[in-house]
């Protein structure tokens, strides 16, 4: 139930201020109903660059609201806490990356979005899911790739694109990395007939595909998606029931785009306790009181700038 004088406070604030609300599709419902624009981290970076607000406020984490800096680095934005981190992010650091790419010389360093502003200064090319094969399929086939630092979505690059020369980082997202192939194929079997919608930094993304491989499932309803492809496919969808394996604040997006299909989370207990940590409260205080601004070095920003944009060049 969302609470009329919350709403109508947050909407007045960021009209004085000035400010667009950005949310990420794992934010709490009450937060992607009142932002203006809710998505995967490709459309919200795509927004934070074109947006003609002086402010935003990014509802997500850490890095996200970081990247938004990178890309606008002349308006001001806030992160309603800026605690909400990301156990991916914190995966690989600077110094891992450099050392990295030291026994590798010539290689293209493509990063996931998920990464600290730092790594994206060492990166080449940023990605996110939803573009992520189309970013190393641009790479020339003889040159060396080196993955970062999502181990699944690399996983699952490599086998679309069928580069061999294309090194992973053994990272992973623990929301991600504990949806698993045992939990996919107990909710295969319990709800015949589902399609499912898996995000590549699943752990069962591998298993999705070896139920397809199998028969088990028909290969035509095994979707391997970036959460903002997942809203696309709902919106098209003639299923009536679907399996969804990622982090659980999609199925509010989900069941926006599609009330009569019947989404179901392959683990219910797939939750990001940093996207959580953005409440309706800290909304309300980051607007009164413009807390807590994301400030990027510039020197780190205009290094990483050139990979972001990259990124956010490529892709639909
Ligand atoms: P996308 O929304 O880009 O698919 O990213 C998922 C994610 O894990 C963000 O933290
Ligand atoms: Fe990071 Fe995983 Fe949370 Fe996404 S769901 S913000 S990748 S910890």
């Amino acid at each position: 139930m969302v609470d009329t004088d919350w709403a109508d406070e947050v909407r007045a604030l960021a009209r004085e201020r000035d400010a667009v609300i950005l949310a990420h599709n794992y934010q709490l419902p009450e937060i992607q109903d009142i932002a203006d624009h809710t998505g995967d981290s490709l459309a919200l970076s795509r927004l934070a660059a074109a947006s003609e607000a002086s402010t935003i406020v990014f509802c997500g984490v850490h890095f996200m609201a970081e990247t938004a800096k990178i890309l606008a680095p002349d308006k001001t934005v806030l992160i309603p806490d800026a605690a909400a981190g990301c156990s991916l992010a914190d995966s690989i650091t600077a110094d891992q990356l450099r050392a990295w790419k030291a026994e590798h010389p010539g290689a293209v360093v493509v990063s996931y979005v998920n990464t600290t502003a730092e790594v994206k200064a060492e990166t080449d090319i940023c990605c996110t899911s939803s573009n992520a094969v189309d970013v190393v399929a641009s790479i020339p086939a003889d040159t060396e790739v080196l993955f970062c630092p999502d181990q699944f979505l690399g996983a699952h690059v490599k086998r679309l694109t069928g580069r061999d020369n294309m090194h992973i980082w053994a990272g992973e997202c623990h929301v991600h990395a504990g949806i698993n192939g045992d939990q996919l194929a107990e909710r295969v079997a319990a709800v015949p007939g589902a399609e499912l919608y898996i995000h590549p930094e699943c752990g069962c993304a591998t298993s999705a595909l070896y139920l397809a491989g199998e028969g088990v499932v028909p290969a035509e309803k095994v979707k391997v998606l970036s959460t903002g492809d997942m809203a696309t496919a709902a919106r098209h969808t003639s299923a009536t029931a679907v399996l969804v394996a990622t982090e659980v604040g999609m199925l509010h997006q989900l069941r926006r785009a599609a009330p009569g299909v019947d989404f179901q989370a392959v683990n219910e207990r797939a939750s990001c306790r940093y996207m959580k940590m953005i409440t309706p409260e800290k909304l309300l205080r980051s607007l009164r009181e413009g807390t807590d601004e994301v400030d990027v070095p510039t020197a780190t920003a205009d290094a990483a700038r050139a990979a972001v944009t990259r990124m956010i060049s490529i892709g639909h």
